[in-house]
């Protein structure tokens, strides 16, 4: 009630939508200080893309915990130093890898436009191209202005980031955090329709749910059998699988099939149907286009957390290393 006269109040105030969801970002941001921005890096994205179908996912999570630490300033993209362990070192070399080719893409931007484009932007409007590559079409409106952030810090991320064991009441206060809402919670949890999942993210599952070698009852009984064949113990940390069977290369609305067969990976998938609001909106999305146009909304939202824009933070040379 508090959040919609609240949304009412920001339309009558700025007459636009859009300045409450995304700040002071804007569409085409670049339009003036480079003109082919967002053009070079849709070009340099595919083409890594066409090389490598993991990208997609790998930047959409990249840009995912960005934006959940510190707000979406390009910090996830720092590289720890001697004094300092950053963001990108939370969660010890899982899938957040990536980080050579958007250090790629943006050199590419830099050929072009010196000093101009952030790593942030960079970084959310890869994101977009990388999972839109098979659509030929944007699937999300990405606006630009963002500034790149000086400080990244492990502890941060441990703190902001969610867990794959964390139960519904923990999730939905994490996406509160960000100011982001319940609804926004099942619909970007469908960004797990594409991507794999380490066995130690959710094995405990598998092999010791409450600590006496049990399974997980919520978990489909065929599934966790055939994920045991994936990972083999508790300790094995280097085996993944796709978290969305069968379409784990395809942007889709599988992923909400697939949670409510009771087949979601992690307990944080499988979360999402022990509430009743939470499972409504589940059965919502299932419906493909649907899904979509709800990502596409929510994306924004998530783009537009904590920025930093105006003369805020910095534009980054290169996207590992502070100017
Ligand atoms: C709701 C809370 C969330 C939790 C607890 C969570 C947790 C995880 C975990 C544990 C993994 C597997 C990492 C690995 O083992 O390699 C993963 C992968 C992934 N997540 Fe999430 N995630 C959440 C939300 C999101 C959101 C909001 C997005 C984006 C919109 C997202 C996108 C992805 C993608 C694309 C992958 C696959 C990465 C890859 O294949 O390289 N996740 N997530
Ligand atoms: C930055 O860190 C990545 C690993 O996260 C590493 O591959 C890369 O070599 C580092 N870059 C520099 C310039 O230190
Ligand atoms: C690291 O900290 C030490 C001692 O505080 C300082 O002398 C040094 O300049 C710092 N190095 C960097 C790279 O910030
Ligand atoms: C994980 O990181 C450690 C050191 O940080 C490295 O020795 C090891 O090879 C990495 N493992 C994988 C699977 O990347
Ligand atoms: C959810 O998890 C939190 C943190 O682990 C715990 O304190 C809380 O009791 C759990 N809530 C439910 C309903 O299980
Ligand atoms: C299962 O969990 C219990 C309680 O945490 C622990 O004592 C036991 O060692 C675990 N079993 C295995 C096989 O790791
Ligand atoms: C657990 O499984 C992994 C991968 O199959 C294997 O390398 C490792 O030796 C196993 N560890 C134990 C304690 O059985
Ligand atoms: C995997 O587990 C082994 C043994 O516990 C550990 O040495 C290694 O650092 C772990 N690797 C990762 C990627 O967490």
């Amino acid at each position: 009630m508090r959040n919609q006269a609240l949304i009412l109040l920001c339309i009558v105030v700025f007459g636009v939508i859009g300045t409450c969801h995304g700040g002071s970002l804007r569409k085409k941001y670049y339009k003036k200080t480079c003109p082919n921005a967002e053009e070079i890096i849709k070009k340099a994205t595919e083409k890594h893309v066409a090389n490598d179908p993991t990208l997609p996912a790998r930047f959409l999570r990249m840009h995912f915990h960005d934006c959940f630490v510190r707000g979406c300033d390009g910090s996830v993209l720092l590289n720890s130093t001697t004094n300092n362990s950053a963001e990108k070192d939370a969660i010890p070399n899982l899938t957040l890898a990536g980080f050579d080719v958007i250090d790629d893409i943006k050199a590419e931007v830099e050929k072009k436009c010196p000093n101009v484009v952030s790593c942030a932007d960079v970084l959310a409007l890869a994101a977009r191209d990388a999972v839109s590559f098979k659509f030929q079409r944007p699937l999300w409106e990405v606006l630009t202005g963002r500034r790149d952030g000086r400080v990244s810090r492990v502890s941060e991320a441990l703190a902001n980031l969610p867990s794959p064991f964390s139960n519904f009441t923990t999730l939905v206060r994490n996406f509160a955090n960000q100011g982001l809402n319940v609804h926004d919670l099942v619909v970007l949890s469908g960004g797990h329709t594409i991507g794999v999942g380490h066995c130690n993210a959710f094995s405990n599952r598998l092999y010791n749910f409450t600590g006496r070698g049990d399974q997980d009852p919520s978990l489909n009984p065929t599934y966790a059998a055939f994920l045991k064949t994936q990972c083999r113990n508790l300790t094995d940390n280097t085996t993944f699988v796709p978290m969305d069977p069968g379409s784990g290369f395809t942007f889709d609305n599988n992923y909400y099939v697939t949670v409510k067969q009771n087949k979601g990976l992690f307990q944080s998938d499988a979360a999402l149907l022990t509430n009743k609001g939470s499972r409504n909106i589940v059965n919502e999305l299932v419906d493909p286009k649907k899904f979509l146009t709800e990502f596409a909304q929510s994306m924004k939202r998530m783009g537009a957390i904590g920025v930093l824009t105006g003369n805020d933070g910095e534009i980054r040379k290169k996207c590992f290393v502070v100017n």
